[in-house]
């Protein structure tokens, strides 16, 4: 049993929120070793529950299987009636954001088919959120429901698919309830990550339940099949709460196979069985393993991407077709979990909005967080690209070569810092003079014969064996920049309810004040003020969420207030002098 499952274990809190005991030290772990605990710590979705006396049940639980047999099962029943129904796919955050990629995916493989494309997708905030962080639409429950509610309109059967890892997200709240309230076209599934007994009880805005008693009512409802939950422990996120990383990748395995199951019964007269939705999960196990058997290369990456975020430089991700959807969404994920600024981590897809088919359409009027393709990439970056600044192209051998070999040639004459992640197939190989294009070329060949007649699936590995990377470099490189504190992110942007209550958690944590202490001294620091007004102590969280999201060094700084005893202009002296926030904290904790 993993230390993380004793009951004894941050008992106060969900598992999506506890830290895990793998990367207590990973701020002070070298790329190696970074990349080491990161494979320790995916590799726990893939677990086992050997032991009786686990409380958890895990992804390969009979119990979760068979969950997934019954869902796969009502997707080739959506499947068959493609006029009239709709599968859905909704989240906040990374999970808008896997929403999105797998109902695009879905799409295209309908399309090849030519059948009606019957998936579509919701994230908080809309079409901006899958390339910025728009963190506070995630509080609104009425929000949620209302845009389902659009979405759906004139559909007899909705397969709805709300995720949020920590069962927590109001947003997905509101449209649980929507469902539940209609049961004769909604068939509602929930999808997280810790036991229903753990999911949130805070009180949410102008809504009638929390997402507790939703998610009980579900499993009520689970028995009649009208309602599913599909819950797994995949255990503690590396960098507490960030579940962007094992959430956003248990999230695209475990709903990839439950949907491909329920095509494959559909289109292939196959029939879903618990030992063939085990098989896929089984793949994915697979792809952990040859992934992360590249993990030199991979430690080599992480190393490569620190020095040019310490360096004040920056990394660019270019690529093609998913791969490059891949690469937006981890450059999108550092603001809000690292506090990076925009430049710092980009990604660039091929023909930008042309090839995402997001429902707002082309977003670049928008700003320049939304210039995406390699175009803007040559317009905008390359003239100032210099040896200080990372490129990693991301590619697999059925995409233009000669695309590829073209812009690596143009790049390589301003930095030589130029490297590749590539996928291909053993019998179809991405020549060496093209991998010689690249300072490193992390190349993984695939055996070709797991992907007959399921190029799909070859898709979706190759997808997931990139978020994997990515995830270490980005995740790697801010630890070496000093942006990670143990194994919390403690420079958190306090942007909605589920922030401000980690926040809280963490001052309590480090400091050993009590809730009330911590609150007090958060929101001095939110508001900037050495006491605080009857006015503040009246707001309610979304205000405060709202005003802490134009500030900087938030929790840092009420951390040194807490710790020292210090006034606030004290803190934010003692922050200046301390530009690595590792190291601040790390003096202020040994101070006192
Ligand atoms: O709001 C912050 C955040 O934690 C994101 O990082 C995350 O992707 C999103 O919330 C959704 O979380 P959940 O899937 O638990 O609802």
């Amino acid at each position: 049993m993993q230390h993380w499952e004793q009951s004894g274990y941050e008992p106060s809190l969900p598992i999506t929120e506890k830290s895990n005991p793998i990367t207590t030290d990973i701020d002070r772990a070298d790329p190696n070793g970074i990349v080491q605990m990161l494979e320790k710590c995916d590799a726990e979705m893939f677990q086992k529950t050997v032991h009786e006396d686990s409380m958890y049940q895990k992804l390969n639980s009979c119990s979760v299987i068979q969950t997934m047999v019954d869902i796969s099962k009502k997707v080739e029943m959506i499947l068959k009636d493609p006029e009239n129904s709709l599968i859905v796919l909704s989240g906040c955050g990374t999970s808008g954001r896997v929403a999105f990629l797998l109902a695009t995916s879905f799409n295209r493989w309908l399309a090849a088919l030519h059948e009606n494309q019957i998936y579509s997708y919701i994230i908080a905030g809309g079409d901006k959120a899958l390339l910025t962080s728009q963190e506070a639409p995630e509080d609104n429950p009425s929000l949620g429901a209302l845009m389902l509610d659009k979405v759906c309109s004139g559909k007899k059967h909705v397969l709805f698919f709300g995720i949020s890892c920590g069962l927590s997200a109001p947003f997905v709240a509101g449209q649980l309830h929507l469902c539940l309230n209609n049961l004769e076209v909604f068939t509602p599934v929930l999808v997280g990550f810790n036991p229903v007994n753990m999911a949130r009880t805070e009180l949410m805005r102008d809504f009638p339940s929390n997402f507790r008693k939703i998610a009980e009512k579900m499993s009520e409802m689970q028995k009649h099949q009208r309602a599913f939950v599909l819950n797994p422990a995949v255990g503690p996120e590396a960098i507490t709460g960030s579940s962007r990383m094992k959430g956003g990748s248990a999230t695209k395995l475990m709903l990839e196979t439950v949907l491909l199951a329920g095509h494959e019964a559909m289109y292939n007269k196959t029939a879903v069985t618990p030992d063939g939705e085990l098989a896929l999960i089984e793949m994915n196990e697979k792809v952990h393993k040859v992934t992360y058997s590249k993990n030199k290369k991979l430690a080599a990456l992480v190393q490569k991407a620190g020095v040019s975020l310490r360096g004040k430089g920056h990394v660019y991700y270019l690529g093609w077709q998913t791969l490059g959807i891949i690469g937006i969404i981890d450059a999108s994920e550092c603001i809000p979990t690292f506090g990076a600024a925009f430049e710092d981590i980009r990604g660039f897809i091929c023909r930008g909005f042309s090839e995402i088919n997001n429902k707002e359409g082309d977003l670049s009027s928008e700003g320049l967080h939304f210039s995406i393709s390699h175009k803007d990439f040559v317009k905008r970056i390359l003239p100032s690209l210099s040896d200080n600044d990372m490129v990693i192209f991301l590619f697999s051998v059925h995409d233009d070569l000669n695309e590829v070999s073209e812009l690596a040639k143009c790049v390589g004459h301003n930095t030589s810092n130029i490297h590749a992640l590539i996928h291909d197939l053993d019998g179809h190989c991405v020549p060496d003079s093209i991998k010689g294009l690249f300072m490193t070329a992390l190349n993984i060949t695939w055996p070709s014969s797991l992907y007959e007649q399921r190029s799909i699936l070859m898709n979706q590995h190759w997808e997931l064996s990139t978020k994997w990377c990515l995830n270490a470099i980005s995740t790697g490189a801010h630890i070496l920049k000093g942006k990670v504190y143990k194994n919390y992110m403690i420079d958190l942007r306090v942007t909605n309810s589920k922030l401000y209550r980690r926040a809280i958690g963490m001052l309590q944590r480090f400091t050993n004040s009590t809730q009330t202490q911590s609150e007090t001294a958060l929101l001095k620091s939110i508001y900037f003020v050495e006491e605080l007004t009857e006015e503040i102590s009246s707001a309610d969280v979304t205000q405060h969420t709202l005003t802490a999201n134009q500030k900087d060094q938030v929790v840092p700084t009420a951390l040194v207030m807490l710790q020292t005893g210090c006034s606030l202009a004290e803190a934010k002296s003692h922050l200046d002098a301390h530009p690595v926030i590792r190291d601040a904290v790390a003096a202020c904790l040994r101070l006192s």
